[in-house]
């Protein structure tokens, strides 16, 4: 067992209707709330509204910043952080998936801290304190509403940026699967590639601890058995809090209990391919795990095979991973590049692009030839 430590402060609301609680919440973390959201489905879906009543009854003002892309860039968290210094907030109710979240505890350092906000992703400076923030989440997949990590993405310095700190928890998440039956198919399945393969990445990474690799898979079976049933009927709400559920505890800590780290080194190769071709992140997710796995397979085969036994109920590793390919076709999420309408042609851009940031893996380090190799095993 390795020697590790776990913090997780966040106070999460789990269920439908928990949203009717978030007013008494956000009011008291500050009278002046900022209200991030995306491109408007929250708008579309009605979620804004419930949000902004809850706010508005708790007697709440409110500055709103929407707009946030998938895969969010720092270009927004500039602007909305200018926002909220001028109007001197005091809080930061989130309301979307991880880009908005992360968006939002980026923005949320930023302003307490006077400080750059990708200085501080760049550890260039170190801020003392966050300003509190409320996560509302409408999509299933990161786990960013109960962890310390957010992910940003800047095309000037060609850098998507994982920045992980205690100061960034939320102070409370609210999780009303209702909030996600609008979520499409495609994002839908992203959402369960992002978790299975946070799952991957914990697993994969330093330490062996028996009970958590049972934790682990009892996690990604989960979200085996309940994610093609939603993808047929997306309206489910039961079905949608399962995989909710799994998204949650795939990245709030837990199976990295007993660990020195996660591997990560697909999630490293997923935001090189997020960067240049502005692919969704649970896509680039199951491309590059099925490559990793190939170019891994003489290297860690126990470990592997583990996976397929208690995953699969397969013995071998060929099994393992054919087995994996088959889940993520079966829920439509690609498992080539070409499958994301990224071509050949785009070989050497890429292998640049992963050699420039010197992606690799916590647990299990790549070479300068393994990334190339895994680029080729993409396509
Ligand atoms: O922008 P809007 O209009 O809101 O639409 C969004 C967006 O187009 C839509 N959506 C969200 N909730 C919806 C909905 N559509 C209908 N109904 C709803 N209820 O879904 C699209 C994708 O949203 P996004 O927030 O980008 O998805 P996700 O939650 O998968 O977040 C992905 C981002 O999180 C980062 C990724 O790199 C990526 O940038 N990650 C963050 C992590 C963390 N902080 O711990 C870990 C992850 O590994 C990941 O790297
Ligand atoms: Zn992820």
């Amino acid at each position: 067992m390795e020697r590790f430590t776990i913090y997780n402060p966040t106070k999460l609301h789990f269920g439908a209707g928990v949203v009717d609680n978030l007013g008494k919440s956000a009011a008291a973390c500050g009278k002046k709330i900022l209200l991030v959201y995306g491109k408007g489905s929250v708008i579309k879906y009605g979620y804004y509204e419930q949000v902004l009543k809850q706010l508005k009854s708790a007697g709440l003002e409110i500055v709103e910043y929407g707009g946030i892309k998938p895969n969010p860039v720092i270009e927004d968290v500039r602007k909305a952080t200018e926002l909220g210094r001028k109007e001197n907030i005091e809080a930061i109710v989130a309301l979307g998936g991880g880009s908005v979240i992360d968006s939002a505890k980026i923005m949320a350092l930023a302003i307490a801290s006077g400080y750059d906000g990708w200085d501080i992703m760049n550890h260039k400076e170190k801020p003392a304190s966050s300003l509190p923030l409320i996560c509302v989440l409408t999509l299933a997949a990161t786990g960013t509403e109960m962890n310390g990590a957010a992910v940003v993405q800047s095309h000037d310095t060609g850098k998507k940026i994982g920045y992980v700190t205690d100061l960034a928890f939320p102070v409370e998440s609210f999780l009303d699967p209702t909030f996600t039956v609008s979520v499409p198919k495609n994002y839908t399945a992203y959402g369960i590639v992002d978790l299975i393969a946070h799952a991957l990445e914990a697993y994969f990474g330093e330490g062996e601890p028996p009970v958590i690799d049972q934790i682990t898979f009892d996690i990604i079976k989960d979200a085996i058995q309940w994610g093609p049933k939603l993808i047929n009927d997306l309206d489910n709400v039961e079905l949608r809090a399962n995989i909710m559920l799994d998204a949650t505890l795939a990245l709030n800590g837990l199976t990295r209990y007993g660990k020195k780290n996660g591997d990560w080194a697909v999630h490293g190769l997923g935001h090189e391919i997020s960067l240049l071709f502005d692919t969704a992140h649970g896509a680039t997710l199951s491309i590059g795990y099925i490559a990793w796995l190939q170019l891994q397979k003489d290297r860690i085969p126990e470990r592997i095979i583990k996976l397929g036994k208690n995953v699969f109920g397969v013995d071998t590793v060929d099994d393992t991973i054919a087995e994996l390919r088959k889940f993520f076709t079966s829920i439509n999420s690609p498992v080539q590049l070409s499958e994301a309408g990224i071509g050949k042609d785009q070989r050497q851009k890429i292998i640049d692009q992963v050699h420039k940031n010197g992606v690799s893996g916590m647990h299990h380090s790549l070479s300068e030839k393994d990334r190339e190799t895994i680029v080729d095993l993409m396509f």
